[in-house]
């Protein structure tokens, strides 16, 4: 776990998505640190965490990239959000800042102009701030620089809450609309440690996947099940 000073063969991006709730950032966070909290706090913005792994002796550095599950499921956004559009530069220097859409409080904002993730090593420094008022602005500035560049992608619902797995045809949509069409997707049912509040059957989820030609495995972030594995699958098939 964590980055060392090693050479770097391949950069792979990676992107989770799937309704809010089903452990989208547990299982990054498994993966990442192996780490897992049950009072986990839903995602504000994006986020994002690498691990390094060696494939066919070359060393991969797997970027994986976190966000919100509530910009496709219809919920609409607390009255105390706000969307908001921060041009910052990238913490690795690179020229001319890069666009991101977060979803902010006002209140976690403070009027201040530097902020941190998550406590992550990801620190922005605002050079502009605006709001963007037409919603399907928003949701198109999110989707192409989240997407933009991934070349995998895990797809991940709840297996204790059917509707998480009945909005997964939409969220593949979504995926097909904007990420690259050769991107390796694999779809998760994530949270087998509750297998007593079972909603969605395996076999569903697997003749589902065949059907759309998606790899498919079942997690659980907080018993470390297949979590390793979800990753491995995506990244090995990538390579
Ligand atoms: P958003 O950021 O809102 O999109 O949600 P998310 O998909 O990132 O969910 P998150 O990882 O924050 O997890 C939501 C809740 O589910 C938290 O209470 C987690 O602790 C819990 N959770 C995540 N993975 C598992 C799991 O494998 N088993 C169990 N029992 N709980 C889990
Ligand atoms: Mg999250």
């Amino acid at each position: 776990y964590g980055d060392s000073n090693q050479k770097i063969d391949y950069v792979f991006k990676v992107v989770l998505i799937g309704d809010s709730a089903v452990g989208k950032s547990q299982i990054l966070s498994r993966f990442a640190r192996n780490e897992f909290s049950l009072d986990s706090k839903a995602t504000i913005g994006v986020e994002f965490q690498t691990r390094t792994l060696v494939i066919d002796r070359k060393s991969v550095k797997a970027q994986i990239w976190d966000t919100a599950g509530q910009e496709s499921n219809g919920e609409k956004l607390t009255t105390e959000t706000q969307t908001l559009i921060l041009v910052a530069p990238w913490p690795c220097g690179r020229p001319g800042g890069l666009v991101l859409v977060l979803n902010f409080s006002l209140s976690f904002m403070g009027g201040g102009k530097t902020m941190r993730c998550d406590g992550a090593a990801m620190r922005w420094r605002c050079d502009a701030v605006s709001r963007l008022e037409d919603e399907s602005t928003k949701y198109r500035a999110v989707t192409s620089a989240y997407y933009r560049g991934a070349v995998g992608a895990m797809l991940v619902y709840d297996i204790t809450k059917r509707p998480t797995f009945d909005h997964i045809p939409r969220w593949l949509e979504e995926l097909r609309a904007h990420a690259d069409k050769n991107i390796v997707i694999i779809l998760i049912g994530n949270k087998t440690d509750l297998e007593d509040q079972r909603a969605v059957p395996t076999e569903d989820a697997k003749e589902f996947a065949q059907k759309e030609g998606l790899f498919f495995l079942e997690t659980s972030a907080l018993e470390a099940t297949n979590v390793e594995e979800a990753f491995s699958t995506v990244l090995t098939e990538i390579f």
